[in-house]
């Protein structure tokens, strides 16, 4: 017999024709670390070209990564000042709206809706007296950020704390407050991973002791995964999202087809400085590796994907429209 699959490979022409998967560089979110703490910027070990930078240097990355075809942003806000409940946001005000006022609608701007780079203690929660998570609490504080986002101007805000019930607690805020027009792109399963930790350096926002399994999902367990999204969906998120995305690529297609919504995968930090670091110790090249881990994502559901080389899409040759 003949072989099929060999005769639809003989040139990029017709493969390029007979590709499934392909997609616009805007399907792709960069994230951009802003501290107020930092004077020029610092390097983020395992993230390549990825740094902390002050309010200022991130303007002028962004402008940057605008001429190479990336406009969608994700905005880590890192204040100098932490605290257990009463928090200080005007670093985060600050910052959104001078972006906002620089670029307007030449870029989307999303900014995570978290607790841990604004605590003492480096959790995505408040503690009671006794240690213990006080929801209730942690949802006043994180519909506080949600509020205060969309005051500065923020385009979409995305909460990745993980307690229960903060899509419907910061949905509600929003609307009462008339940012109904804002959306949620919640990270709806969300594992607790030990791939995060090149992020959480970046974030500042390492628990001082424990770690984040009392919140954030089982990574042995399925149902539980998508019982979350399912109930993000309920809760009225507009985008869901896996996370680490590499690695629950599993989740994509049951999410989509249960909940009738798109789902994104976001490649942490971690998956990413496993491609990096190869690259730099030459064992593959890093742009046909990336490359290649997008569109697995794409292929296995991905609507959308959050990932630290974003602003290589059009050095990979991902267009506008
Ligand atoms: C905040 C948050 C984390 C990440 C995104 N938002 C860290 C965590 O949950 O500990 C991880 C992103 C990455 O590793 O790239 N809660």
């Amino acid at each position: 017999m003949n072989d099929k699959l060999l005769r639809l490979k003989k040139n990029s022409i017709l493969r390029n024709m007979c590709a499934e998967t392909t997609f616009l560089s805007d399907q792709l979110i960069q994230p951009i670390f802003i501290s107020e703490k930092v004077n020029d910027k610092e390097p983020i070990p395992g993230l390549g070209d990825n740094y902390v930078l002050n309010l200022n240097n991130a303007i002028v990355q962004i402008e940057k990564d605008l001429k190479n075809n990336c406009r969608n942003f994700l905005l880590f806000l890192i204040p100098a000042k932490k605290n257990e409940y009463d928090f200080d946001l005007s670093f985060h005000s600050k910052a959104i709206s001078q972006i906002k006022k620089n670029f307007n609608d030449e870029i989307f701007l999303w900014a995570d809706v978290c607790l841990c780079s604004l605590t003492t203690h480096g959790h995505c929660c408040v503690f009671d007296t006794k240690q213990r998570i006080d929801n209730d609490k942690s949802l006043q504080a994180l519909s506080k950020i949600a509020i205060t986002y969309a005051d500065a101007g923020i385009d979409g805000v995305a909460p990745s704390d993980m307690m229960d019930g903060r899509t419907k607690a910061i949905r509600s805020s929003l609307d009462n407050k008339n940012y109904n027009l804002i959306p949620i792109m919640s990270y709806s399963s969300k594992f607790a991973s030990n791939f995060y930790g090149p992020f959480r350096d970046a974030a500042d926002s390492a628990p001082s002791f424990g770690n984040r399994k009392h919140y954030q999902l089982d990574y042995r367990n399925k149902n539980d995964a998508l019982r979350a999204s399912r109930r993000c969906a309920q809760e009225g998120a507009d985008l869901l999202m896996v996370k680490p995305g590499l690695y629950s690529l599993d989740l994509l297609e049951s999410i989509k087809k249960q909940t009738g919504l798109m789902v994104g995968a976001y490649q942490v930090s971690g998956e990413y400085a496993g491609i990096t670091l190869s690259a730099e110790k030459k064992l593959l090249n890093l742009n046909d590796a990336l490359y290649e881990s997008w569109h697995v994502m794409k292929r296995a559901g991905a609507q959308f994907i959050i990932t630290y080389g974003a602003r290589k899409s059009k050095e990979l040759g991902f267009s506008v429209q």
